[in-house]
């Protein structure tokens, strides 16, 4: 059925609408653009044409003029729906404003069609409780901005149609996207959440004057970051002991918990956890090819460092 997915409607087209506009019209789909505001669909406008222009120049993308030929502005929010496949509402983030919008894009919602919210944080269960078209629906979290950093996050609500799962995920594999799926809902889904843990800690150590912003910020761009451009932090640890993740938390599971009973907080380094994670591990990727996939991050981190100097990047350096 993904494959019959030709016209999607974005509902909502600030930031992150405008940003899921180029992805899908980028992706050869028709775009229909509704915003309540009329105002908001001139600036998306603006905003397409402009990082489609920036984004040629890199070969993102082809010639701009056929995508932003395949995007339509609407007047009213049935006229987008009603002819789409796929809806992606990006209305801002609050309850209210969901169940409204949700409530309205249910009345005209054609009976084939997906609908994917934006939502940040909040689970579709808060807002999609009453809508007759409930089985299709569910989040659809991008990263800001949809166009440049292709993750999303696809969490079904409780009521949400588990068969439609797979065709969605194949959907935004196809228009480029890299979609990860949260099992079950909770606030703030994955990325946040870790977003989250990262900022909260940061607050508190710059709040209890371990550190200032900048250097805390220098940490994770100098730091953490450059590795996380390319390996999350569980291949990360994978990588950092000789045998491996179990062998990292040998190590450093001790460290970790009293870190966390410091803030308060319960770590989850139980042997259960490390077991589990470590058979995931060990499924991708063997103990005997470790020392060569860690080869290959050198290589990326290496191939990062002359980037950096060839651009002679002034971020690169402390100012
Ligand atoms: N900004 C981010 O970094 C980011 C990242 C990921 C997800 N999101 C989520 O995407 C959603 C949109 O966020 P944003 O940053 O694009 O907000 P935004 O304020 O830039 O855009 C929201 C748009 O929705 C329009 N709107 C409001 N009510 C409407 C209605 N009933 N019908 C149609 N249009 C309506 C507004 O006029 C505005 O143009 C939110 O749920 C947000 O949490 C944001």
């Amino acid at each position: 059925m993904t494959t019959d997915i030709d016209t999607v409607a974005i509902v909502g087209c600030g930031l992150i609408g405008s940003g899921w506009a180029i992805v899908y019209a980028n992706a050869g789909l028709a775009v229909r653009l509704y915003d309540a505001d009329p105002q908001g669909v001139v600036r998306a406008r603006d905003m397409i044409a402009h990082e489609l222009a920036e984004m040629a120049k890199l070969g993102l993308c082809g010639d701009p003029e056929p995508v932003v030929a395949r995007i339509t502005g609407c007047d009213d929010l049935s006229e987008a729906v009603g002819m789409a496949d796929y809806v992606q509402e990006s209305v801002r983030e609050t309850v209210e404003a969901k169940t409204k919008v949700c409530a309205e894009i249910d009345a005209c919602l054609p009976d084939h069609a997906i609908l994917g919210s934006s939502s940040s944080g909040i689970p579709a269960s808060d807002f999609t409780r009453d809508m007759k078209s409930r089985t299709r629906c569910f989040i659809v979290h991008p990263v800001n901005p949809p166009h440049l950093i292709p993750l999303v996050e696809i969490v079904p609500a409780p009521w949400s149609d588990p068969a439609l799962i797979a065709p969605l995920r194949t959907f935004l594999e196809r228009v480029g996207q890299t979609p990860i799926l949260v099992e079950r809902e909770i606030e703030g889904f994955v990325l946040n959440r870790l977003q989250g843990a990262l900022l909260n800690e940061a607050f508190a150590l710059f709040d209890e004057g371990y550190a200032s912003a900048a250097d805390i910020d220098l940490a994770v761009s100098h730091g953490l970051g450059t590795r996380w451009s390319f390996m999350g932090p569980f291949e990360t640890i994978d990588l950092n002991a000789p045998q491996g993740i179990a062998d990292y938390a040998a190590r450093l599971a001790p460290l970790y918990t009293a870190l966390a009973a410091s803030r308060g907080m319960t770590a989850h380094w139980s042997d259960d956890a490390v077991g589990r994670a470590t058979a995931e591990r060990r499924a991708a990727l063997s103990l005997d090819d470790l020392g060569r996939r860690s080869a290959w991050r050198n290589a990326r981190l290496m191939d990062l460092a002359a980037r950096r100097r060839r651009e002679s990047d002034p971020d690169s350096v402390r100012g």
